[in-house]
């Protein structure tokens, strides 16, 4: 009877939910393992994101990516869209990453972003355990896989290049070129469309030879461990305008949905390492390795009420 009445709980706590979310617990990134079995976070798994500190290697045959595409105008045209998780730019084909230690060409496929609240940082990723305002992420598929399913089987299916994104007093006009739409997408499912641009514009200008490799997964469902992660070590820079747009004016709900939820704090918790390496490119710099609480604690203490759960039901 007990048995029957939890498991009536948890089919009534989860049926209204297929999807998974950021801000309720029920279906936030701590349960999305409920949903997706391979969101679990078990041991000597390799998730993302990850916290980047000095526990790093350098790696001296990780020269400078060769972006394809990346300096010219694109023909067609593009769609941003409003997923009820993030904002992202669905690029047209004509762009490819490889070298930088890629096994393979990567057809790149769209980007998209993650970013606090007003008053919060939001990127996936820290270093030395900073959180930076947002994450921009350029998402590449392995050129022999037909779709992104196939590549999401293949533990290095997906190249990743994540783009932390800092703030300052002057607005990025390119960057503005994507903050000016996000007016018309402000609601889960909106899209619009929007003229290609030079991808390279929104990346930094210098220093591009400077980044971390790992491997990690997808950090949204269902993920996947298939991602060769690629971190800039220097950021884009914006405005506080630019990023309030994306705080303030983005929302997970519909348009004419009862309630207005605000899209923020779309970011995934830090996971371990365990023995993964994490290596510097040649000219990435090494992190100097300041005494930093690890934020891996702040996972435990989440796991917590699962484990006191367990040992309270087999207690029955
Ligand atoms: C350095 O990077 C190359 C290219 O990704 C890789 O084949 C090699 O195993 C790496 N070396 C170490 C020590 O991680
Ligand atoms: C959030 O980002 C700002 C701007 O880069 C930075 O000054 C601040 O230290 C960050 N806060 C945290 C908690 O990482
Ligand atoms: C993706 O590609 C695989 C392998 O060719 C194929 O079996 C599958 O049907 C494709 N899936 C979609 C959604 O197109
Ligand atoms: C960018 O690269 C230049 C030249 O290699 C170097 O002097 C500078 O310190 C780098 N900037 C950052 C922020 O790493
Ligand atoms: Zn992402």
């Amino acid at each position: 009877m007990i048995w029957a009445a939890a498991l009536l709980l948890i089919f009534v706590s989860y049926g209204d939910s297929e999807d998974y979310c950021y801000d309720e617990p029920h279906c936030d990134p701590y349960a999305w393992g409920d949903m997706f079995p391979s969101c679990h976070p078990l041991l000597e798994e390799h998730h993302s994101p990850i916290n980047l500190d000095h526990h790093m290697t350098r790696n001296e045959s990780l020269g400078s990516l060769h972006l394809e595409g990346f300096d010219v105008i694109q023909t067609g045209h593009w769609t941003i869209k409003n997923d009820g998780h993030t904002v992202v730019l669905q690029v047209g084909s004509g762009m490819s990453v490889s070298g930088g230690g890629l096994p393979d060409v990567y057809h790149t496929i769209q980007l998209h972003f993650h970013w606090g609240g007003p008053a919060t940082n939001g990127s996936e990723h820290t270093v030395d355990s900073r959180r930076y305002p947002m994450e921009m992420h350029v998402v590449n598929m392995k050129s022999i896989h037909p779709n992104v399913t196939a590549a999401l089987h293949d533990p290095t299916g997906l190249a990743v290049l994540g783009f932390f994104i800092d703030v300052v007093y002057a607005d990025n006009v390119h960057f503005g070129l994507i903050s000016q739409k996000l007016s018309s997408v402000a609601y889960k499912g909106q899209t619009t469309k929007i003229k290609p641009f030079p991808l390279m514009h929104l990346l930094p200008k210098h220093n591009m030879s400077q980044y971390y490799r790992y491997y990690g997964s997808l950090t949204t469902p269902p993920c996947s461990q298939a991602v060769v992660w690629t971190l800039y070590e220097v950021p884009i820079y914006i405005s506080w305008s630019q990023l309030a747009q994306f705080s303030s004016q983005i929302f997970s709900t519909e348009e004419d949905a009862e309630q207005v939820t605000p899209l923020q704090n779309n970011f995934r918790h830090i996971h371990p390492t365990f023995s993964r390496i994490v290596s510097a490119s040649k000219d990435g710099r090494l992190l100097a390795g300041t005494s930093s609480r690890p934020l891996g604690s702040d996972v435990s203490l989440r796991l917590l009420p699962i484990i006191l759960l367990g040992s309270f039901v087999s207690g029955l």
